[in-house]
């Protein structure tokens, strides 16, 4: 008796022994992949590759004046790191993200795109105006071999666009691989400003994108386990080098920002802390310049800012931590204590005079609030928006053409997401029922939504109805986007009624 009652209490102690064992392992495992998340490349990236600047398209005029460019999606590879390593990429027109493609307002546009990838794609264009056929969202999917050829007016403020491809579901894992690519647009209400315009002299895209390698030298997209944001990764590239540096030949530099990463906020700034302008954001300029020294954009977002250097000076673009609003500790889970060494400004000994920045841009009409046709509330949760997730049959609502409407958009959740909506670009009225600051005070078609704060915006659907092919909206971190928080409306004309989408196996364009 006495000894059964002993070798059960050593059955229980060893028992117990175990599970504590356990679960000190698992604490242990749980500490070391919380340890591994955060990175910091500060002071630690060698500036040893000149900075890509992506090509202009070319393009020519065809018959009934129309500006006709080509755009070709292939898989290829590349050698970033100058190691012998080559990464599996894929891009338009060459190995890795694409030619900057370049219209002025008013100019009727062509892109023949072909697909000579292995699966099928789209390519959207991120911030366009035009109609919801040409939009390239994942009802204009392009099989492989075909070409699609969208074509519309350029009708819209000068500003930095850009492109990607958007199959649902697979929006992540194109752009990953390097499918992505600048479309810039001009008008003469910025030609006549004193702004630095001479591409890649004095006006210079930074795409940036951060990626993670394997050993081999493959792109990776593991995510850790506690970070539901997306891949964050830990090598930054711009415009596809890594390690860049811009040799700067002018007293001050436009530098179009661009936030091509999948997962990942940015907060940028210079490591001396200098001010810098910002004059224009995703739909254009800004009504006046807005002296900074911080600008933060999450995927998808741009922003355009004219640094001043001084003759012979270094001095690195750098992203410290943006503030994601989720606390503590789900913001270091999303990147929200990262900080990374982007890109090193190397100016001459003698630098070429620019004119001073203006303060006063383009003037901006406001959308009236009170002029609202609807009001609408967009609650960000879960895998989807409203409780929904996406569906490519289903219509969520119908805008009227021409009518003003109020979005109320709401990140529910604690961790973050952003909002952005396609064909349109729409002014903040709101952050919380703040006015918004600075940053948000131009045309947007994407904004970060911190956590439980609402950002109230109003927007005009002006141009263009089609009461079956929808438009998106959705989170731009992409595999947010990808597993479903994504929607879709129609713009209709007065009085008429939604109709259906295209069938699903529908593609556009021709063999
Ligand atoms: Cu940049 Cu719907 O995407
Ligand atoms: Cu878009
Ligand atoms: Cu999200």
């Amino acid at each position: 008796m006495a000894a059964r009652r002993h070798s059960l209490t050593r059955v229980l102690s060893t028992l117990a022994a175990v599970v504590v064992v356990l679960c000190g392992a698992g604490a242990v495992a749980a500490g070391w992949a919380f340890s591994r998340v955060g990175t910091d490349t500060v002071d630690r990236v060698d500036f040893v590759r000149p900075l890509a600047v992506p090509p202009l398209a070319p393009s020519r005029v065809d018959g009934q004046g129309r500006r006709v460019f080509d755009l070709l999606a292939r898989e290829g590879s590349r050698d970033f790191r100058g190691d012998g390593r080559l990464t599996r990429t894929a891009g338009f027109d060459g190995d890795f993200l694409g030619p900057t493609l370049r219209a002025e307002r008013g100019e009727r546009v062509v892109v023949n795109v072909v697909n000579r990838l292995p699966e099928e794609t789209s390519v959207h264009w991120h911030g366009m105006r035009l109609p919801a056929a040409m939009d390239g969202g994942p009802h204009q999917m392009i099989r492989p071999g075909a070409t699609w050829s969208p074509t519309w007016t350029v009708d819209q403020p000068a500003a930095t666009l850009w492109y990607h491809p958007h199959p649902h579901g697979r929006t992540e894992e194109q752009v990953y691989r390097g499918m992505a690519g600048l479309f810039l647009l001009d008008d003469e209400r910025a030609a006549a400003l004193p702004l630095p315009d001479r591409y890649g002299v004095d006006d210079v895209p930074v795409i940036v994108q951060d990626r993670n390698f394997s050993r081999s030298g493959q792109f990776v997209r593991t995510r850790n386990m506690f970070v539901g944001t997306g891949v964050l990764g830990d090598t930054m590239l711009v415009n596809g080098t890594v390690g860049p540096y811009l040799d700067v030949t002018t007293e001050r530099v436009r530098l179009r920002l661009v936030n091509a990463s999948t997962a990942r906020l940015y907060d940028f700034g210079f490591a001396d802390d200098r001010q810098f302008d910002l004059i224009g954001t995703d739909g254009g300029l800004l009504p006046r310049t807005v002296r900074t020294n911080r600008i933060q954009l999450s995927p998808g977002e741009r922003a355009e800012i004219v640094v001043t250097m001084r003759a012979g000076e270094r001095v690195t673009l750098r992203s410290t931590g943006p503030d994601l609003g989720a606390g503590t500790f789900a913001d270091r889970l999303a990147g929200g204590r990262d900080r990374f060494d982007v890109l090193q400004l190397r100016a001459a000994e003698q630098l070429a005079p620019s004119p001073a920045v203006p303060d006063a841009l383009v003037p901006m009409e406001r959308l009236d609030p009170a002029s609202a046709v609807a009001t609408r509330t967009l609650e960000f949760l879960g895998r989807g928006i409203n409780g929904r997730s996406m569906d490519m049959d289903r219509i969520d609502f119908a805008a009227t053409r021409g009518t003003t409407e109020v979005w109320e958009v709401v990140n529910a959740e604690d961790t973050p997401h952003n909002f952005h909506v396609h064909d349109a670009q729409f002014q903040v009225l709101t952050v919380d029922g703040d006015p918004p600051p600075p940053a948000l005070s131009g045309w947007k078609d994407t904004v970060y939504l911190p956590p439980h704060r609402p950002i109230r915006i109003a927007l005009r659907f002006t141009d263009h109805s089609d009461p079956n092919v929808p438009y998106m909206y959705h989170c731009h971190l992409l595999w947010h986007e990808d597993t479903g928080m994504m929607g879709q409306f129609v713009v209709v004309e007065p009085g008429q009624s939604p109709g259906r989408p295209p069938r699903h196996g529908d593609h556009t364009g021709h063999d």
